[in-house]
């Protein structure tokens, strides 16, 4: 259930064996090679080099591993791009070609770079596709990763008049749905639209919105066929792709995921803490530096499981301090085993690590591996030997299923939403969803991401943190679902094209609750005022950055009031609507209630323990400096640890 990235290509042939035994030594099974090797493998248009390649995945299937292939279209050549110029993409910000040089450099719309990019694909799968070594296939890597999903290129332009034609059918509906007539920004044609970038000043909401969409749509079409010429050659082998997390993507996941097997994802908690929470005030920030949040690697598992709608792998789990964050901490001793049995918790199927070796050239030279550039083993190492041992005592692990009561739903147009229509600097949907899941997780609650499209039936709890475009699809299958729901601000309030909806916020979610949003304010997160729940009336919580007015009809009541007192909460049967974003306690207490009221077992423990389930098997892990006690459920018994948890520990156990 272990694996690692490696790099036949940057080492030296002689290392390649001893590399090799060392990795199943280690308890390694699988090795991810070749998504960078495209100069090694074509060095000029039809000049193949393979045996090199046929010689490193022998020495690896002669050890014993099980070998990843990937498709090398992350790093097109030199040549290739001198070929084809407009395989580069256009920056969106400056209008200026982003040159050769690094990774990633194609634009999805050029036709040269799909057709090159399918050869190449079809070339490395014949001729492994059916290589008994070669156990999958990961298509590119991260795709759409260093904002590649948008292009300002002339190629983007005509793709997407072609997109908008067919989207919209007629000038008139285009200009209709986009509400053109505003500063007179209306099109007599298709052939005149214009990419939403570099104007003077915002360009319209709906148009963007189109933009992300079209975009999006290029680069699943893109993928879908690498994916369709990669099962064409490999019918017998698995062909999954490493995602980045959910919040930062320019593509829908669901349907990027649709053709695969299962969803891999790459783990980089202590660089994404960085960048996600780096404007967090120190007190909050330092405690969790070197170990990453609680919730936030969990957030990205739930979500890639979801998305796979099975399980999952972690392609590449963080050894050690990374590269390219704003500052590069080094994990706390026992958290790359805490890292890696976390994702097993929240039911990843395998975790490879990137990398084996750190390289001592270019970009990624002060990047951590297993091993240092010397060959010496790096703090990891002994992490991962104890992963391997630890394993052993859980035979079954595969066959035990996370099974959550509680979803959250999610979608990335909506996430799209919020980016385009900021309304002040305080919304950001990414860290509201987090929010939201950090709060249930305080509970021990297990929970999915769903789409709007998923099944709702399994779950008691459904919660929609931000979903300002809902169709009435869904809302049909809300009325059909026995679960409480309960909606975040914005949710109803936009149609479609990003618009407002006629009838006011939530839109069609008042077929659920009888509520409408009369007006909606935003203001600076350190200017908080009181929130109070009507059950808890000693309890005072904050009320922040985002606040919508509301009106409720008879049978609405409040369940928690502003300072004002006017309605924050209101609840119509089984469904919520919260009309403001709050602090994190706020939202503990709250879900804890409707818990309650569900009959939903919750654990309520240390701010740094989290608890989850899988299957019959418990598992608690320690982000804190502490030495913490745990009460074991009745009726278990430890498989791993025991009732003390030492710092960035964990414990496993099994519910008889
Ligand atoms: C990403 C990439 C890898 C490597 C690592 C470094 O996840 O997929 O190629 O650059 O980051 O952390």
């Amino acid at each position: 259930m272990l694996g690692v990235c490696y790099y036949p290509e940057h080492w030296p042939e002689s290392l390649w064996a001893e590399d090799a035994r060392e990795m199943v030594e280690l308890g390694l099974r699988y090795v991810r090679i070749g998504e960078f090797a495209w100069s090694r493998l074509e060095s000029a248009p039809g000049v193949f080099h393979f045996e090199w390649l046929d010689r490193a995945i022998d020495t690896l299937a002669q050890a014993g591993l099980s070998v990843i292939m990937c498709t090398p279209t992350a790093t097109p050549p030199k040549w290739l791009i001198d070929l084809y110029p407009d395989i580069l993409p256009v920056d969106i910000k400056t209008g200026t070609v982003r040159g050769f040089g690094s990774r990633r450099h194609y634009d999805f719309s050029s036709e040269n770079y799909r057709r090159e990019a399918m050869r190449i694909s079809q070339v490395v799968a014949k001729r492994y596709g059916t290589h008994p070594a070669i156990c999958g296939w990961q298509t590119d890597n991260e795709i759409a990763c260093h904002d590649t999903a948008h292009s300002g290129s002339q190629n983007a332009k005509i793709a997407f008049q072609r997109w908008c034609k067919q989207f919209y059918g007629t000038i008139d509906k285009l200009n209709q749905a986009w509400g053109n007539v505003f500063w007179s920004m209306e099109y007599q044609s298709f052939e005149q639209i214009e990419l939403p970038i570099l104007a003077v000043t915002e360009t319209s909401p709906s148009h963007q919105l189109a933009y992300r969409r079209f975009s999006s749509d290029q680069v699943v079409k893109f993928h879908d066929e690498m994916v369709d010429v990669i099962r064409a050659h490999a019918p017998n082998q698995f062909v999954t792709h490493n995602f980045i997390p959910m919040h930062d993507t320019q593509t829908d996941n669901f349907a990027l995921a649709k053709k695969l097997d299962f969803v891999s994802y790459d783990n980089y908690p202590l660089g994404r803490t960085d960048l996600f929470f780096g404007d967090a005030p120190v007190a909050q920030f330092k405690k969790y530096m070197r170990t990453g949040h609680p919730d936030f690697s969990s957030y990205a598992f739930d979500q890639s499981r979801g998305i796979s709608n099975s399980s999952f792998w972690v392609m590449e789990q963080q050894p050690g301090p990374v590269n390219w964050a704003r500052h590069n901490p080094r994990p706390e001793k026992g958290m790359v085993r805490l890292w890696s049995w976390q994702a097993f918790a929240h039911g990843a199927e395998a975790v490879c690590y990137f990398r084996w070796r750190q390289v001592p050239f270019a970009q990624e030279q002060m990047h951590a591996g297993i091993k240092r550039n010397d060959n010496s083993r790096a703090a990891a190492y002994a992490e991962i030997a104890q992963v391997r041992d630890e394993l052993k005592l859980i035979a079954d692990l595969a066959e035990q299923p996370v099974q959550a009561k509680v979803a959250i739903v999610m979608t990335t147009e909506n996430q799209w939403v919020t980016e385009i229509e900021r309304q002040g600097d305080s919304f950001n949907q990414h860290k509201v969803e987090f929010g939201w899941y950090s709060a249930l997780r305080q509970l021990g609650l297990a929970v999915d991401f769903v789409s709007p499209e998923h099944d709702l039936s399994p779950y008691q709890l459904i919660v929609a943190p931000c979903m300002p475009i809902v169709s009435q699809s869904f809302v049909d299958r809300c009325k059909a679902s026995s679960a409480l729901l309960v909606f975040g601000p914005r949710s109803g309030a936009k149609t479609s094209e990003l618009t407002l909806v006629p009838n006011l916020g939530p839109g069609l979610l008042q077929q659920l609750i009888g509520v409408k949003v009369l007006s909606t304010e935003t203001i600076r997160p350190d200017c908080y005022e009181e929130l109070k729940l009507a059950t808890k009336s000693g309890n005072s919580y904050q009320s922040t950055q985002w606040r919508e007015e509301l009106e409720l009809s008879a049978n609405t009541r409040v369940i928690a009031s502003y300072h004002d007192k006017t309605p924050a909460v209101a609840r119509d049967g089984r469904t919520l609507y919260v009309a403001t974003l709050s602090c994190n306690s706020f939202l503990v207490d709250l879900f804890a209630d409707l818990a309650n009221e569900l009959q939903l077992p919750i654990l309520r423990l240390d701010e740094s323990l989290r608890s989850v389930q899988r299957g019959n098997l418990h598992f608690v892990f320690n982000y804190s400096a502490k030495v913490q006690q745990v009460v074991a459920p009745q009726h278990a018994d430890f498989l791993i640890g025991g009732s003390t948890i030492q710092p960035y520990d964990l414990a496993v156990l099994r519910l008889r």
